[in-house]
């Protein structure tokens, strides 16, 4: 099937979000008016400058936060809180540090009452499949920042989410890190196999490379308040992994850093005001 053709499984209807700002601030428009479908099993990536609400559109989307104005669908359905078909991976969406790995991993379905053995079992393999095994006991403060990134993949993966919300996984770990994982997370995706029920993934970055690279859409936000600025196609056959240097990725990455070029620089200069 087309996914350009199937009915969105996220509908985003002119959502916008005002907070109350802290200590007796005013408000702050984080989003205006953002329409938005996101595609059965696409990967879609967000950037677009600090502080223009990616963040919190993910959070939406997770159902932390509802909308000030405007409608979020999952399926047609109005989401009203968090659900683990929705599952979430945050740069600062910390591991349970009085967890284990294993223990991390399968809190989800401890959660959702998986009897202990299916749970366990279940938290081994993906142990494995996301490269930890041998650490399946070992606390959050003796992995490196890559292996908590993992552990987090694999947590998001325990509850079988149709939709992956990842934001920034990948910030914080060094720039080979970064690129093992990024291979990782393809795969673990699908990338370049022929499924019908791959997961969805909206994935929010600061790497305009990692955004082209990963992405089959990469939507582009403006400045606070943060709307849509561009919503760009990104052409590239899959799997992804071996374009990682090819000039075409360069190119499009060229174009998309002219797109955001003055959003950056202004919402720079207004950060400093
Ligand atoms: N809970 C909150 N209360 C008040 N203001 C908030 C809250 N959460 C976010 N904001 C404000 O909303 C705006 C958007 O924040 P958000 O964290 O979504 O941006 P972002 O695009 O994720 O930024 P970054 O790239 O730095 O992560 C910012 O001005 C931020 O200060
Ligand atoms: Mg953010």
């Amino acid at each position: 099937m087309d996914a350009a053709m199937s009915k969105p499984i996220i509908r985003l209807d002119a959502v916008s979000k005002t907070f109350q700002a802290p200590r007796g601030g005013g408000m702050v428009e984080a989003l205006r008016e953002i329409s938005l479908d996101v595609r059965p099993g696409e990967f879609l990536s967000i950037i677009g400058p600090s502080g223009c609400g990616k963040s919190t559109l993910l959070s939406l989307v997770a159902g932390f936060l509802s909308p000030s104005a405007g409608e979020i669908l999952f399926e047609g359905k109005p989401i009203t809180g968090p659900a683990p078909e929705r599952g979430v991976m945050f740069q600062d969406y910390a591991l349970f540090p009085w967890r284990t790995v294993i223990g991390n991993i399968e809190f989800g379905p401890f959660a959702r009452g998986v009897g202990r053995r299916a749970r366990r079992d279940k938290a081994g393999e993906l142990a494995e499949l996301v490269g930890l095994k041998g650490f399946e006991d070992r606390y959050p403060h003796e992995l490196s920042g890559g292996m908590r990134q993992r552990c987090a993949l694999a947590r998001l993966l325990a509850n079988e989410p149709k939709v992956w919300l990842m934001d920034e996984p990948l910030a914080a770990v060094d720039l080979q890190t970064r690129i093992i994982l990024q291979d990782e997370l393809l795969r673990l995706w699908g990338d370049g196999v022929e499924s019908a029920d791959r997961p969805t993934v909206v994935f929010v970055t600061h790497g305009i490379d990692e955004a082209v690279l990963l992405a089959d859409r990469v939507v582009v936000l403006a400045r606070r308040p943060g709307r849509i600025k561009a919503v760009i196609d990104i052409d590239l056959p899959r799997p992804r992994a071996p374009l990682r240097s090819v000039p075409e990725v360069a190119r499009i990455v060229d174009q998309l850093w002219s797109v955001i070029r003055d959003e950056a620089a202004m919402a720079i200069a207004e950060e400093g005001n």
